[in-house]
């Protein structure tokens, strides 16, 4: 290992009990990933040597999860909650030491920018000396103060231990906190519960360090970016914060949203250009919309490929494994899942497609519902190019209709039908002249007779 070398190591410990929750306070979820998830990702750095999970007893959910995000990770497990100094300590025996960098990041603090962390790791190898991230609090409750001396940081004073005057900075810490590696160890050895938690701080690092010669540097950024979570009240807070960050960084790469606060992004939803969303809009995970496609209002969509000038609602819904092709077509009260529907295909009004393909410029008419499952086990429908199936026809799978093939309205399907052929699958209509008059004379004169009551 260089000098370049990066340990990450992540504080999830906590108990979250505000969360009220069963699920560990980093399993919420914030645009349709764990918060932890957030973490994670934002902390995949080039070349990083280890990340520590830190996490509490009884937290293998916690970390299952993270073995599943990420394979270069350890977990420890911090046996009593005694502050994040604590915490961090736990991690020690998994880093290598002496070697480069530690970042040291909050589980429950996942909007910060992973460019921000970076800067901070770099400030960190370049200048050998402690980076904090620090923002200005609109309100500064509960966090702890960077107090500043000449210019310099001196401390971070928690807000339960700072006096009036010092109470009334409004520069906080926001959690991350890159130390060089050669000191960390030493630092966190350092530390003492004598305060008004009674807890280890690793906020005491800061001045643990200027007594031992070692510089502290504070990163500022935005305080959107540092929102912790504690309650669901915070965990709202912070999904309106990183929808409203998707939403500009969408608009800044050429999407249209009608109205932006309306529309809802998950963490890995991919846009083209010139795509254009109308209002009231969802998106689940697992999307990937291309160029030029319309998406109009109160549409929902997860799992799903959008093709270039596809066009999607209103009210359409559009389940996992959705593939719709190129210049597509999906109308209102349509709901597709597990079904390709390839270039230029209609399904314009009505229906429910899954576990089927739509061959290219077919023609699904109003009401067409794919009979896919029959209780216990999913089959599947092939509806073959240039088809036209009319309207209010039950599929009834497996089955295929052949390319070109022409379904009469209001059938149910059981049979394959061949390319090119007519099937009609419903009653015959019968007609029997008179009939109505004859059975209105009769009861005209029933009428008469009775009481009519
Ligand atoms: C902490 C900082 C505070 C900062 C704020 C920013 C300390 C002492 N205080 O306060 O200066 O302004 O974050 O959000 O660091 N954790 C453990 N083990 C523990 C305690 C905590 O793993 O024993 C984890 C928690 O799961 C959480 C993180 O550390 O992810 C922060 O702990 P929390 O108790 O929320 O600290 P704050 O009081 O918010
Ligand atoms: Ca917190």
């Amino acid at each position: 290992m260089t000098s370049t070398a990066l340990s990450t190591v992540i504080l999830a410990a906590g108990k979250g009990t505000r969360m009220k929750s069963r699920l560990p306070k980093v399993l919420h979820e914030i645009a349709g990933r764990p918060m932890l998830g957030h973490v994670l990702a934002n902390t995949r750095f080039e070349g990083s040597a280890r990340t520590v999970l830190v996490v509490g007893p009884d937290m293998d959910q916690v970390a299952d999860y993270a073995h599943s995000q990420r394979d270069d990770l350890a977990v420890v497990v911090q046996k009593s909650q005694l502050g994040t100094g604590d915490a961090a300590r736990t991690a020690l025996p998994e880093l290598r030491d002496g070697e480069g960098v530690v970042l040291v990041v909050f589980g429950d603090t996942p909007l910060v920018r992973a460019g921000t962390l970076a800067d901070m790791v770099e400030t960190c190898r370049m200048s050998g000396s402690i980076v904090i991230l620090g923002f200005e609090a609109a309100d500064p409750t509960g966090y702890g103060r960077i107090l500043l001396d000449n210019g310099k940081v001196r401390r971070i004073v928690e807000h339960k231990d700072a006096n009036e005057e010092e109470r009334r900075t409004r520069l906080c810490f926001g959690g991350p906190m890159a130390v060089p590696a050669a000191h960390f160890g030493k630092l966190l050895e350092g530390l003492s519960n004598d305060n008004a938690q009674g807890e280890y701080y690793l906020t005491d690092v800061v001045s643990l360090g200027r007594d031992a010669g070692i510089d502290c540097v504070c990163v500022i950024c935005p305080e959107a970016d540092i929102q912790g979570v504690n309650s669901r009240a915070d965990l709202a807070a912070a999904e309106a914060s990183l929808q409203q960050r998707m939403r500009r960084e969408a608009m800044a790469e050429g999407v249209t949203f009608l109205d932006p606060d309306t529309v809802y992004l998950s963490f890995d939803t991919k846009f083209g250009r010139d795509v254009t969303v109308g209002q009231n809009v969802v998106f689940g995970p697992g999307c990937d919309i291309e160029d030029a496609v319309t998406i109009k209002a109160f549409s929902h969509l997860e799992g799903a490929k959008i093709a270039e000038g596809a066009e999607i609602g209103p009210f359409a819904r559009i389940r996992p494994g959705s593939e719709i092709g190129r210049k597509a077509r999906i109308g209102n009260f349509v709901e597709t899942k597990k079904a390709k529907v390839e270039e230029g295909a209609k399904i314009n009004h009505l229906s429910y497609i899954g576990d089927a393909r739509v061959g290219p410029r077919a023609n699904i008419g109003a009401g067409t519902i794919t009979c896919n499952y029959d209780g216990y086990r999913k089959f599947f429908t092939d509806i073959g190019a240039g088809a036209f199936v009319g309207s209010n026809s039950s599929l009834v799978a497996p089955v295929k209709i052949g390319d070109g093939a022409y379904l009469g309205s209001g059938s149910v399907v059981t049979k394959d039908v061949s390319a090119d052929a007519l099937a009609v699958a419903r009653g015959r209509q019968i007609e029997k002249a008179g009939w109505a008059a004859a059975f209105r004379a009769k009861n005209e004169s029933i009428k008469k007779t009775s009481s009519g009551d």
